[in-house]
């Protein structure tokens, strides 16, 4: 691949202004935003620079071809004509995967193997021998979108999704996604420069980690070893040393407090770990306490909590006083800060019984959540 082309930017649903918003920050200027997706153009240097940094995406997808096609055999000829051979290397391997939406295609599988049948085919015509192909999603991944006549071809330059900032290593209760803290963090009113970030019943450490990765300047994607785009002709490994050396540079020592509590011993030793893993370990201080025992430094900051919500642990009626523990907390302990409520049981959040500033939408593994932002004053506004 040469040159500037259309990019896709993928995202969960619901969270594709706040990836627009990421992109923007980045420099990029943003040509369409979807339900799922940010549209821009771009080329090498923006592809491996979007792969590094973007908190919130899911993908970053590169355009090879586009054309109007009905049928599936219409799909292969047309994916055929394309010059495989200048793309990805004879003794590679590839990985299709798609997302379709036609009249003609029921299982998507199909799609993927037309796609993968003209490939190969492409090779054997014109060379003799073929890539390897399977599900493997390490080496070069091709992404059909399709939806009723109108077909694209990308790179998905991603490769494994971007979902997984690869620091979280041990499994822990009911953890956030990882681009999903991220993006509710960018959602918050949180200047990683000025405020403190307080994050009681921290779990697996997600919002903490994110946080203080925000506030020491490292890219989300900084401990991933391999891309998708490592994985396709045109790949110069000398460009993304440099990239990454020059980032480095950028990498700053916290200006805030960053604090990260559980009642429980071993969520906060796998926090501890999970920090360690992205490189935050000495930017945040763990503590082992009851939530309301957390320790609130002088304003200003904000304090997060992603309590458990009933759905996949616990019961509502068990964890109704622990919401209301919340509002006593937040009224009480945390004057001066923003505080932020992450949960998916809209009716376990009114028992917390302070009135929210903002409520922002979101979807975490299908289930409709809210992060819910209270201003906390003292006494009476
Ligand atoms: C839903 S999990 C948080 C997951 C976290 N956001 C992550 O990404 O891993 C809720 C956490 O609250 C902790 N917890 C429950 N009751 C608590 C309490 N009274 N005080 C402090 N932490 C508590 C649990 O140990 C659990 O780790």
């Amino acid at each position: 691949m040469t040159g500037e082309k259309p990019i896709l930017i993928t995202c969960f649903p619901k969270i594709s202004q706040i990836l627009a918003e990421e992109v923007k920050a980045l420099g990029y200027k943003v040509l369409q935003i979807e339900n799922t997706s940010v549209r821009i153009k771009g080329d090498w240097q923006d592809i491996m620079y979007l792969n590094l940094h973007l908190k919130s995406a899911n993908r970053v997808l590169w355009e090879i071809a586009t054309f109007d096609v009905v049928k599936p055999d219409q799909l292969y000829k047309a994916v055929k004509k394309i010059k495989w051979h200048l793309l990805i290397a004879k003794q590679g391997y590839f990985s299709v995967q798609s997302y379709v939406k036609n009249d003609f295609i029921t299982d998507t599988r199909f799609a993927n193997l037309k796609v993968k049948d003209a490939i190969v085919d492409y090779y054997y015509d014109l060379l003799g021998s073929r890539p390897d192909s399977g599900p493997d999603l390490s080496k070069t991944v091709i992404y059909l979108h399709w939806v009723q006549n109108k077909a694209t071809i990308y790179f998905d330059t991603s490769g494994e999704s971007l979902t997984k900032h690869g620091y979280r290593m041990d499994p822990w209760k009911a953890p956030m996604n990882e681009s999903l803290a991220a993006a509710t963090i960018l959602k918050s009113n949180w200047q990683p420069t000025k405020d403190h970030f307080v994050n009681p019943m921290c779990g697996s450490g997600t919002l903490a980690i994110e946080a203080a990765m925000m506030a020491a300047n490292i890219p989300a994607l900084w401990n991933r070893r391999n891309f998708g785009f490592m994985h396709i002709i045109g790949y110069n490994r000398l460009a993304w040393t440099k990239m990454r050396r020059d980032v480095k540079k950028l990498f700053r020592e916290p200006t805030v407090r960053i604090i990260a509590s559980d009642i429980d011993q071993k969520a906060i030793d796998i926090c501890r770990k999970n920090a360690e893993t992205a490189g935050v370990r000495d930017y945040i201080k763990f503590e082992v306490c009851d939530f309301k025992k957390t320790t609130i430094p002088r304003e200003p900051g904000v304090v997060f909590l992603n309590p458990e919500y009933g759905e996949r642990l616990g019961e509502e009626s068990e964890l109704k006083e622990i919401y209301q523990s919340i509002g006593d907390f937040f009224k009480q302990e945390c004057h001066g800060y923003t505080g932020y409520l992450f949960t998916g049981n809209l009716g376990l959040a009114k028992t917390v019984g302070l009135k929210p500033k903002r409520k922002i939408e979101f979807l975490n593994a299908r289930i409709d959540c809210r992060l819910i932002e209270y201003e906390l004053y003292k006494g009476k506004k």
